[in-house]
């Protein structure tokens, strides 16, 4: 399932302090892509707003970074009561590096982060016309169904594994080592 990410790219999930990297990425998106990751025309400020606000304790970001730039992310964020075990999910990739892939493998980190939470059912606010995120969510109908009616996906195995844990600690494991590459590389660059 997994695809090459496009040259010099690397998907980790993003820290605490990367708030206004991840700002930065969602006020890039393009009009059409902005209206598709939030379901509707919203103006910078509410952008703003809600980056700031994204970052609460629950809220798992993944980021997908070329050249130490933020250039996609796919939010998961447990919504309700645990025992319905329900989150929201959200992508958004800016549009020179949409239909690369990218979003597939944010979708599989997602996948396996709702999994390891035990999280059953997935909402994506997706508009009807958004037709890339309806086939990037059907090319995981095996892990996900998805109700495009109701916009409820519900994760098929919600049960974590030793093996599914460990997919994810691996993942991180390499996601640490690149972003304190990251860190350094932004260190040593020339202001
Ligand atoms: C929707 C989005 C997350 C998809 O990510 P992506 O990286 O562009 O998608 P991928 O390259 O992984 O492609 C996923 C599938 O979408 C389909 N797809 C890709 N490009 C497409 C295009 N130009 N038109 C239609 N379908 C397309 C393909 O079926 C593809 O799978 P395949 O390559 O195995 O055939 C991304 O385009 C995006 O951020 N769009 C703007 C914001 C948004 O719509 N967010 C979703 C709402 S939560």
């Amino acid at each position: 399932m997994t695809e090459p990410l496009p040259s010099g790219g690397v998907i980790r999930k993003l820290w605490i302090g990367e708030a206004d990297d991840y700002r930065d990425h969602l006020l890039r998106l393009d009009a059409q892509s902005r209206r598709n990751r939030f379901a509707g025309a919203v103006s910078d400020d509410f952008v703003r707003d809600y980056a700031d606000l994204s970052f609460g304790i629950d809220a798992i970001i993944h980021g997908f970074f070329v050249d130490g730039a933020l250039r996609g992310a796919a939010e998961l964020r447990p919504i309700g009561t645990p025992i319905t075990r329900e989150a929201e999910a959200a992508f958004s990739i800016e549009k020179p590096w949409q239909s690369h892939g990218v979003g597939s493998e944010l979708l599989e980190r997602t996948l396996l982060a709702a999994r390891n939470r035990g999280l059953k059912f997935l909402h994506m606010a997706c508009l009807t016309d958004n037709k890339r995120m309806q086939q990037l969510a059907r090319k995981f109908d095996a892990e996900l169904s998805f109700d495009f009616a109701s916009v409820v996906g519900e994760v098929a195995t919600a049960r974590p594994t030793p093996l599914s844990l460990m997919r994810e600690i691996l993942a991180d494991g390499h996601g640490f080592a690149t972003a304190m590459f990251d860190v350094q590389t932004r260190l040593l660059r020339p202001v």
